[in-house]
């Protein structure tokens, strides 16, 4: 057998090596867990984004979420994390789950609606979903905060008067 050949088989056994022990880990876990767990979505960061945070759970583990919005609807989500597995399979979830709505439905999402979802998640990565929904809400928090500021300083907003003063407007 060729040497390429031999490392792709090497690496294939790896993969498999690695699924299956991944799936004894996920042993008592429900199906659809275990399907966002091997194909998580939204992995990544957005360029340019209209709101970006990170937040950080009580268990230290934090989630970075970027997001754009266009005619007040969720447009593009991506998030990152340095979380377990749970926050991975809950983020994933919650950012495919909200991508094209507006953002009053997204804000209405809960994390019982996500181990709802999952059948239940485990009682000790029930956090997992609240800290995605957390950053969800604060993604779009400053977005819609952002949105609010005046657009112009009070120094671009400086016209004169009909009288040719400088008047501030
Ligand atoms: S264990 Fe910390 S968010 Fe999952």
């Amino acid at each position: 057998m060729a040497k390429g050949d031999k490392d792709r088989e090497m690496a294939d056994n790896i993969d498999e090596i690695a699924k299956s022990l991944q799936e004894a880990v996920l042993e008592g876990y429900s199906q659809k867990l275990k399907d966002e767990f091997f194909d998580p979505k939204n992995i990544g960061q957005i360029e340019n984004p209209d709101s970006h945070v990170h937040i950080t759970g009580a268990c230290g583990d934090t989630i970075e979420m970027s997001l754009t919005i266009k005619d007040g609807r969720i447009r593009d989500i991506k998030f990152m994390t340095d979380g377990c597995g749970a926050t991975i399979v809950c983020a994933s979830y919650v950012t495919r789950t909200v991508k094209g709505k507006s953002i009053e439905e997204a804000l209405r999402i809960k994390p019982e609606d996500v181990d709802k979802y999952f059948e239940g998640l485990p009682d000790e990565s029930k956090h997992c979903a609240k800290l995605a929904i957390d950053t969800l809400k604060a993604s779009l928090n400053k977005y819609e905060s952002r949105e609010q500021k005046p657009k112009f300083s009070s120094a671009k907003r400086k016209k004169k008067d009909i009288n040719g003063r400088t008047a501030i407007f």
